[in-house]
């Protein structure tokens, strides 16, 4: 018999890169869509295994969608991606991020419990929560939190609710804290892909800038396709634990921008970035860095992509892309 596992946010970025990690190991995946007029599967596509998915209707925010599908499939592994994911939106609409985000949690939790209580579960939890708490440099697994969204703050709940079941009702449920992962896959909305879409445009003389927010915020920026294996590897274990899940360097969005430009060729970045206060935020996490001892020594875990290669792979795939387009 095969494994089953639950994928929710299958359709995001991370969904994707699980879900193909998983049916390389032969698992039955089973991926949960919320009602859209028009959902988009190219995610899916772009990975070529929309068709081996079984989608299964519900939404984080519906109780009831929640148990119906637990109670119909009862997987053996619950993996929960779904989020409203974007910090910046997070302000403006913070009770619909946190009816998601945190008591969205709560339900799906709630349905394992009663439904399917000895399935493995795994919260996205989020490097976000630990916000202006900076410790030596570093955030790991014993570091307070300090959310400073919405966003952050509604990850909070879910992450001790998570760890509140597996010390109430002796669950499986684990914690993945994963620091910024990118890739081609991710939201045009977040500022890598931006930034390498906006290249891409002006390469191609399609657009002659880029408008950004604040330059100086450092994140921990890692390769998705490596960062969904710690995922699996965490519910691969006889013991449920929480895990920091990062590349343990630090680069901040100019570094970004700069290395992108010089990975589409083009040297003098400077008069293609306009700064823009439209995309700074009310609250800033300013420095982000991952020690990753724990989920090296336990899960035998380290990230394979470079930031020097990850920023390659973006720029490559966008360009690419739009010459795609233009053809
Ligand atoms: P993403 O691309 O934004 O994907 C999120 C998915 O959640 C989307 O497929 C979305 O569905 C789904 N979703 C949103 N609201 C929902 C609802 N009410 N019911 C059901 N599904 C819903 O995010 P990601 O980058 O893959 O990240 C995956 C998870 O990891 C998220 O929980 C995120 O908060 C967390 N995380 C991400 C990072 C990172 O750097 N990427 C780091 C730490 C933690 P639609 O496609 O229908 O909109
Ligand atoms: N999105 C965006 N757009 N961010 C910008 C811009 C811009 O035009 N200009 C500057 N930034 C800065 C943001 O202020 C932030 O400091 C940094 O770029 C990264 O922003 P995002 O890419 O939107 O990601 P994030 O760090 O806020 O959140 C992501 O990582 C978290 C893990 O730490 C998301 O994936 C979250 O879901 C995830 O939990």
């Amino acid at each position: 018999m095969k494994k089953s596992a639950l994928v929710t946010g299958i359709l995001g970025q991370d969904g994707p890169y699980l879900a193909k990690l998983l049916l390389e190991k032969d698992y039955k995946v089973y991926g949960l869509i919320r009602r859209y007029s028009n959902p988009t599967f190219s995610n899916l596509e772009y990975l070529g295994i929309q068709d081996q998915i079984e989608y299964v209707d519900g939404d984080m925010t519906d109780e009831a969608s929640l148990i119906n599908v637990i109670k119909s499939i009862r997987p053996e592994e619950v993996y929960n991606l779904a989020a409203q994911s974007f910090v910046g939106a997070s302000w403006q609409q913070a009770k619909l991020t946190t009816e998601v985000n945190a008591l969205g949690v709560l339900s799906l939790l709630n349905a394992i419990k009663f439904f399917s209580p000895t399935a493995k579960f795994y919260q996205a939890s989020t490097s976000e929560m630990f916000g202006l708490s900076n410790d030596d440099g570093y955030q790991d697994e014993n570091t307070p939190f300090h959310p400073r969204s919405p966003y952050g703050v509604a990850k909070v709940y879910a992450y001790w609710m998570t760890v509140n079941f597996r010390e109430s009702y002796n669950m499986f449920a684990a914690n993945g804290i994963l620091f910024n992962h990118e890739s081609p896959l991710r939201g045009i909305e977040f500022v890598t892909r931006k930034i390498t879409d906006g290249i891409a445009k002006i390469k191609l003389g399609l657009a002659e800038d880029i408008h950004l927010g604040n330059l100086d915020p450092k994140r921990d920026w890692g390769f998705a396709g490596d960062y969904v294996e710690a995922m699996y590897l965490m519910l691969q274990q006889d013991d449920p634990d929480d895990y920091v899940v990062a590349t343990g360097e630090t680069h901040s969005v100019r570094d970004f921008v700069e290395a992108a430009f010089k990975a589409a060729g083009i040297e003098d970045y400077k008069q293609y970035v306009k700064i823009d206060p439209r995309y700074q935020r009310p609250a800033e996490v300013p420095h982000l860095r991952g020690r990753l001892d724990k989920v090296t020594k336990k899960l035998g875990w380290k990230p394979k992509v470079t930031f020097e290669e990850l920023v390659k792979i973006m720029v490559d795939a966008d360009i690419q892309r739009y010459k795609k387009k233009s053809m």
